[in-house]
């Protein structure tokens, strides 16, 4: 990873694309664009769908994805995730007001929205089309490393994606 060079032209060129930015915005660019994505307040979530791996930022999905997946718990991605009545309306709702589609989604969250096709409820980050660009240098190499084993991963790299923070600067590759 390099930042100096293709990294933060990457996110330029995203801001650019979304807005069709002036002179203006493009220098600002970093400090308001940053990969902060809202996260549901209180320990619920956390505590409940980062048990077995990284508590995922709602933004990443639209509220659709979520409906889905939190519609199937018993059966998600081959293990019983399944919770309490009261515990899994309390994470449907997060979910869905702070989805890639919601009301108050930053233009970050709009953008991956917008690159999911309107008729599909996608239940995989890592098969987004925002996720795979913003990875398309990570090498396959490095996906398989021990301490990341999965692109699912996603707090083996961001040591801070339990609180919805993706940026640059919290990002630390494990060299095994
Ligand atoms: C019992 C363990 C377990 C719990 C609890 C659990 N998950 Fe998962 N989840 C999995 C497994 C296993 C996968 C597949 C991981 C992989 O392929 O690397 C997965 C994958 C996912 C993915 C897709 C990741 C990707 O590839 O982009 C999302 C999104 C997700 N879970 C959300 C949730 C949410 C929301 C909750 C809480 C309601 C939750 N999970 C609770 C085991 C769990
Ligand atoms: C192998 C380590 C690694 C894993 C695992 C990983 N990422 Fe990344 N991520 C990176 C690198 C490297 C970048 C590139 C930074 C750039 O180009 O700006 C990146 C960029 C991003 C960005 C954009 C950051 C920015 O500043 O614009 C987001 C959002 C993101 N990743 C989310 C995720 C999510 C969600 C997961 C898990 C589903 C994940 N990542 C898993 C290494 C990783």
């Amino acid at each position: 990873m390099n930042t100096a060079s293709g990294i933060t032209w990457k996110n330029l060129l995203t801001l650019i694309l979304a807005v069709g930015g002036t002179t203006l915005l493009i220098a600002q660019a970093p400090a308001n664009d940053e990969a902060i994505f809202p996260m549901p307040t209180g320990k619920t979530y956390v505590n409940e769908c980062g048990s077995c791996h990284t508590a995922y930022a709602p933004g990443l999905l639209p509220a659709r994805s979520w409906r889905k997946m939190m519609g199937e718990l018993e059966n998600h991605f081959g293990e019983d995730a399944s919770l309490a009545d009261p515990q899994q309306l309390e994470i449907l709702k997060a979910l869905e007001s702070l989805a890639a589609d919601s009301a108050q989604a930053t233009m970050r969250m709009r953008r991956i929205h917008g690159a999911i096709p309107t008729n599909t409820a996608p239940q995989r980050i890592t098969e987004t089309g925002y996720f795979k660009y913003m990875h398309d240098e990570v090498r396959p190499s490095i996906w398989k490393r021990k301490k990341i084993g999965t692109l699912a991963n996603c707090i083996a790299c961001h040591s801070r994606a339990n609180e919805g923070r993706y940026g640059e600067r919290e990002i630390r590759i494990p060299q095994q």
